[in-house]
């Protein structure tokens, strides 16, 4: 296991974070409390610090058990805990849940004495709830930070402009600024490419991407729709129709790109989730992935994954049998309309240290394209 530090700060996590979402067994698709305490051990075992919760995960018992865990390993100042809040914790007060300062403050504290700590390395703010000013998360962040309860702060699934404002406020008015981003990003959803890998990149950010196994499809263990509908065991089959976005995986699109990643993995003699792991962290921007499991076996084949290079050529098999539509306005900045602006004339990329765009990087149209994969 090698660490990076996290965007532009100084705290140093593992490329593999330990997710612990299926920590508990209340929604139906994660582990007990004894598979859950193994794949904490084994991924302690194998180099890893850094464990991500949330006090929506298993109605608080995730964050329980991964204090006790942490506290029986004796290793809190060796684990990195990221831990988040957003969603409503008492149905009918409003105030129970979103990013105003009244629920962040109500929130931490329950985190702090669920995960029986006195302090959260990174605390991220988990959903936009599309109304409370960046201003006003931001000035809290800092007031928790100042206050010793949270060392560093981060923004979960909100809008890339909202995240650009958070993190310009933090800068001007010298609050913490925002280090993480936390992203769904695998090869079944890459839409963050659009706008939050440069946003990540340049602005000091580094990307944690969660559900990089989309939620298990890229194991391959999902089959195509035969009469009966897609079949296959796992968390995607147990959540059919839920409406959670996250979930609704099981389409013609996607197992075209599980064909993909299929052919790949057997030339590499690699299992699907490994090779589909590699990817996700050697991508732009990705500073660590988060790997979520329900059984021992899984954990012990995606800690494999870092242990091999995916060849350039097999590499961009992938990142092309994935890529998107370009939409607008990135369609804009594709090579054509560029040189328009250019006037025909070779602008090449920035000598190497400086800000490029990822944007198209990989695809073939080789507008900003870099090798910087930090
Ligand atoms: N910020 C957010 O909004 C957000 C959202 C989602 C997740 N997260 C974070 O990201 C973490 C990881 O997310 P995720 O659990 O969705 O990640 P994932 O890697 O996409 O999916 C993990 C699931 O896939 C299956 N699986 C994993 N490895 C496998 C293997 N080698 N072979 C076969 N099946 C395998 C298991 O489910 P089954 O056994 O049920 O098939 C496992 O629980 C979470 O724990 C959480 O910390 C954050």
């Amino acid at each position: 296991m090698n660490y990076y530090t996290l965007g532009d700060s100084g705290l140093r996590v593992s490329r593999l974070a330990l997710g612990t979402m299926t920590f508990g067994d209340d929604w139906g698709w994660g582990a007990d409390e004894s598979t859950s305490r193994a794949l904490f051990d084994r991924y302690v075992e194998a180099g890893g610090n850094f464990f991500d919760s949330a006090d929506l995960y298993t109605n608080g018992r995730s964050e329980e058990m991964l204090g006790a865990f942490i506290r029986d390993a004796g290793i809190r100042d060796q684990a990195v805990i990221a831990t988040k809040f957003s969603y409503n914790a008492e149905p009918g007060n409003p105030n129970a849940g979103g990013n105003g300062r009244k629920n962040i403050l109500r929130a931490v504290e329950g985190s702090l004495q669920r995960l029986g700590t006195d302090y959260i390395d990174l605390y991220i703010l988990h959903s936009w709830d599309r109304f409370t000013p960046a201003e006003e998360v931001m000035r809290t962040f800092d007031d928790l930070v100042r206050a010793g309860k949270v060392r560093h702060v981060g923004l979960s699934n909100v809008p890339a402009w909202y995240a650009a404002e958070a993190q310009a406020i933090a800068r001007f008015r010298g609050y913490e600024p925002v280090s993480t981003l936390q992203l769904e990003y695998s090869l079944a959803e890459r839409g963050i490419e659009n706008e939050f890998v440069d946003l990540a990149t340049q602005r000091g950010a580094g990307i944690m991407a969660w559900s990089p196994l989309a939620s298990g499809l890229l194991s391959g263990k999902y089959r195509s729709s035969d009469a009966s509908g897609p079949s296959g065991e796992g968390r995607l089959i147990t959540t059919a129709g839920s409406g959670n976005p996250a979930f609704e995986k099981l389409n013609e699109r996607n197992f075209r790109i599980v064909a993909a990643l299929e052919s790949v993995a057997r030339q590499l003699g690699r299992s699907m989730a490994q090779v589909a792991l590699n990817w996700v962290i050697n991508r732009p921007g990705i500073a660590s992935a988060l790997v979520g499991a329900t059984k021992l076996s899984q954990l012990e084949d995606n800690l494999g994954a870092l242990e091999f290079q995916i060849p350039e050529e097999l590499f961009q098999e992938l990142t092309v049998a994935s890529a998107g539509e370009a939409t607008y306005p990135y369609s804009f900045f594709g090579p054509e309309l560029q040189g328009m602006i250019t006037g025909g004339a070779t602008v090449g990329d920035k000598p190497g240290g400086y800000y490029t765009s990822h944007l198209f990087e990989g695809a073939g149209a080789g507008v900003g394209a870099s090798d910087d994969n930090d």
